[in-house]
């Protein structure tokens, strides 16, 4: 199989962060903490995983980042925006999800990252507001001032290349609009300041102008509009999102497959979570908790196919809440009711308490974002990436297709797309070359 070319990661990364709160400041220094070798990056794929290349007994199983050509962490540099001026450190401190006794290693480091200026609109997200925002005079200024600091940080870090996650708050639910049908309509109403625009827009616009990847780690709708998506393609710009996968949608999207691979049938799922940090209060808003409801929704019907197993699956009630609860700070408890039924259609149940921290889940999706999205670039890989589908809750997906929310189809597609840029086979698990079923095989 041909390798497909990829540049070499030479020179610097910088990673541009939408967003200076708990799951950003928890990435930035945890990969401090790593790169001085005093804490481990786990849940991180491209630092700690292998891949199984050729046949099973031919024992090969590099790690992925000895196997693919990722920037090292040494080589990354960081840059955020926020509505609040905190630096990297104060804002971690205040997230509280990591120790103070862990953040004082890396102060100095952190102390130097303070938020530039962020695009920010009261409509879309109610429930914070803070002073450290851009003025201009309409939204295309605004957007250019944006281009104008991810040029600045990459000449003041001499950076080599850049990617953007998108890691701030979760902007309101919105329908698409005409204003996001095409490139065309999209840059005439952010020269009219068009209301339906949001800020995620913005920042999209801006890094997908700069040649600069872009991934919404949230649920709102940014990249999931035709002037966007055009636009990427346009600029040979790799795009991703939505929404990072990490607590209940990933325990959902792991164990649905379970009742589904054992044909086992679903007649409710009843998922509620409680949690107190400032993601929390801003999904305390009726707006923005649509946007995540329906994000969190998603996975269950796609992968259950109630159309094709009606005696299973069909008229399953599903049901997400999330409340916030304050004292919960970022430790977020989620609870999961399932009601299943099997053989002869008898009723058993499945109860989940996941006791997690959302931002110690979320923070190697970060990274490994960060790092598949540049390698994705260096291999010439435009538009949407369907194969990061692994790390979200509701993946972007090609317009003629469904989503592919089951876990560990995401996983193995994820490793046999990094098989298939490195020239190595497809996994596909049959080996039956290794039995003689029909007495064919050397006696
Ligand atoms: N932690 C998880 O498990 C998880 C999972 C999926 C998605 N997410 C999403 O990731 C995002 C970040 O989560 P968090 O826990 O770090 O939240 P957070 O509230 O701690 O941090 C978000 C930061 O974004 C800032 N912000 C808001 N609007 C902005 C704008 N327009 N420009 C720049 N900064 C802006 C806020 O001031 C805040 O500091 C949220 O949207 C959340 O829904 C988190």
């Amino acid at each position: 199989m041909a390798k497909i070319k990829i540049e070499p990661a030479n020179g610097k990364l910088g990673i541009l962060l939408p967003g200076l709160g708990a799951v950003s400041t928890t990435f930035i220094a945890g990969v401090m903490l790593a790169r001085k070798k005093k804490l481990l990056p786990i849940g991180s794929l491209t630092q700690m995983q292998t891949i199984r290349l050729g046949k099973r007994d031919e024992k090969r199983a590099p790690l992925i980042k000895d196997f693919v050509p990722l920037a090292n962490l040494s080589d990354l540099e960081f840059a955020a925006w926020d509505i609040f001026p905190d630096n990297a450190y104060e804002a971690a401190i205040k997230a509280g999800v990591l120790s103070k006794e862990h953040l004082d290693i890396v102060k100095d480091e952190l102390e130097k990252i303070r938020p530039m200026t962020a695009v920010f609109d009261k409509s879309f997200i109610k429930n914070i507001n803070g002073p450290n925002v851009k003025t201009g005079k309409n939204k295309l200024e605004l957007a250019n001032q944006l281009r104008e600091d991810i040029r600045n940080f990459k000449k003041e870090k001499n950076l080599s290349r850049m990617v953007v996650v998108w890691c701030a708050s979760t902007e309101s639910y919105m329908e698409k609009q005409p204003v996001h049908e095409s490139i065309e309509a999209f840059e005439k109403g952010l020269a009219e300041s068009h209301p339906m625009i949001s800020p995620s827009m913005i920042y999209a616009y801006a890094a997908i102008m700069e040649g600069v990847p872009y991934t919404n780690g949230s649920p709102q709708l940014t990249l999931d509009i035709p002037a966007l998506a055009d636009l990427a393609r346009q600029k040979g710009v790799p795009i991703a999102g939505k929404d990072f996968k990490t607590g209940q949608t990933l325990v959902k999207t792991a164990i649905a497959p379970m009742f589904k691979a054992r044909m086992l049938g679903v007649r409710g799922w009843f998922s509620t979570n409680i949690l107190g940090n400032r993601d929390g209060l801003v999904l305390d808003d009726a707006g923005s908790f649509k946007s995540k409801e329906i994000s969190k929704k998603s996975s269950l019907e796609y992968i259950f196919q109630p159309g094709m197993y009606p005696e299973l699956y069909k008229g399953m009630y599903h049901k997400v809440r999330i409340e916030y609860y304050p004292p919960k700070n970022d430790d977020k408890e989620g609870w999961d009711n399932i009601d299943i039924f099997g053989w002869m259609g008898y009723p058993m149940q499945l109860k989940i308490n996941f006791l997690c921290k959302d931002s110690i889940l979320a923070a190697p999706i970060v990274l490994d974002l960060a790092l598949f999205m540049d390698l994705a670039q260096r291999a010439g890989m435009r538009g949407m990436q369907e194969w990061l589908s692994f790390y979200f809750k509701a993946p972007m997906h090609a317009p003629l297709l469904y989503p592919e929310h089951d876990l560990f189809i995401q996983h193995m597609k994820l490793k046999n797309t990094l098989r298939y840029l490195m020239g190595e086979g497809m996994i596909t698990h049959l080996g039956i070359e290794y039995y003689d079923y029909w007495g064919t095989g050397k006696e």
